[in-house]
């Protein structure tokens, strides 16, 4: 079978490669993919800054953002063939640590975690894959190809179920929320806001006009493509999903008393030297703000996310998959184009 590849922390070394079969150790589903959504993460593994091979092997398979076909369900129950399946990312680690042994592997305290498609397991960019079947999630047929955008889901359904943890620490109305970004991960941020019953929420980006304005607009959110510093307003919550030093600085020192500032977006370098890290510091501790960093999804975010797609307007969704390939032309995927959001490698018809 064909798999897109690389060979970790060594860029240029993507390629559509003949690979073995997925062994029958990956798990007793057989699935064939459908789609793989590609995310910034695929784009800094082939940049060769991120990733890691399985232990002994030259190659990683790339991929985590699945939707697949089962072909074989194997000996299990719950699933049949036919049915349209995305599989969950990460996998506990084998100590395990106390939060993994319960489940919570997205909050793993050894770092000994694996991920598909990132971190020393294949991936979903492969024409068929194999999965465990407690870690593979079933999606509504209704969905077709829309199901690629459960992964994303989970990340931010995660990130607000933080900040909904950490605003209860006192009295917590949350009325107002921004979203810096309106990427995939910020336009289902504020989806997810809006199904959460949020009175105004407001999404900030870059971009002057273009499909990212009328998305937002459509949800009866509020679009601002200025600064953060400059908004009018002091949000309850900030889901901060550019990772740009500037935004995340402005943000801190935006967000109302009480506020909490849910970082998503990994970014690299952009020293702000413009606001003194004692200076932000002290903004938070006078307003009693809190910082938090949210990664990946347990089982739970899983669930809530299919609900909240299940809620979600399918047009509405599929505006998001602005472009779609085939995986001969994976490179021209990871190329981003200014009017991108979603774009998404297809393996076959759904
Ligand atoms: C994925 C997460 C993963 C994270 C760090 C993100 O792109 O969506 O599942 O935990 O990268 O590797």
């Amino acid at each position: 079978m064909k798999a897109i590849t690389v060979e970790p922390k060594i860029p240029g070394t993507a390629r559509y490669m003949e690979m073995p079969e997925p062994d029958v150790r990956d798990g007793s589903v057989l699935v064939e993919a459908v789609a793989v959504g590609v995310c910034g993460t695929d784009v800094e593994i082939v940049e060769g800054k991120y990733g890691w091979a399985p232990p002994g092997q030259q190659y990683l398979i790339l991929g985590h953002e699945s939707l697949g076909r089962v072909i074989d369900p194997g000996p299990a129950g719950g699933l049949k063939k036919g049915d349209l399946v995305v599989g969950i990312v990460r996998r506990p680690d084998p100590v395990p640590c106390p939060n993994c042994a319960v489940g919570e592997w997205d909050m793993c305290r050894n770092g000994l975690y694996t991920e598909r498609g990132i971190k020393e397991i294949h991936g979903f960019m492969s024409q068929r894959w194999r999965i465990e079947p407690e870690y593979a999630v079933k999606v509504d047929s209704a969905l077709g190809i829309l199901g690629v955008l459960l992964e994303p889901t989970t990340v931010v359904t995660k990130a607000l179920e933080q900040i909904g943890m950490i605003g209860r620490r006192s009295f917590w109305e949350p009325r107002v929320v921004l979203v810096t970004g309106a990427g995939p991960i910020g336009l289902l941020a504020a989806l997810s806001l809006k199904i959460h019953g949020i009175e105004e929420i407001h999404v900030l980006d870059r971009m002057e006009s273009g499909s990212k304005p009328d998305l937002v607009r459509e949800l009866g959110a509020i679009y601002h493509s200025g600064s953060v510093a400059n908004l009018g307003f002091e949000p309850d919550a900030i889901v901060e999903c550019t990772g740009v030093g500037q935004v995340i600085s402005d943000c801190i020192q935006k967000v109302g008393p009480n506020g909490i500032v849910c970082l998503t977006g990994v970014g690299h370098g952009g020293v702000v030297t413009s606001a003194p890290t004692a200076n932000v510091a002290a903004a938070a501790v006078l307003r009693n703000t809190v910082i938090v960093g949210s990664v990946n999804a347990n089982k739970r975010h899983w669930y809530r996310a299919g609900q909240t797609l299940a809620k979600a307007d399918k047009s509405w969704l599929a505006k998001l998959i602005t472009r779609v390939e085939r995986p001969e032309n994976f490179m021209k995927a990871l190329e981003r184009q200014p009017d991108d959001i979603k774009v998404v490698i297809q393996f076959s018809d759904i």
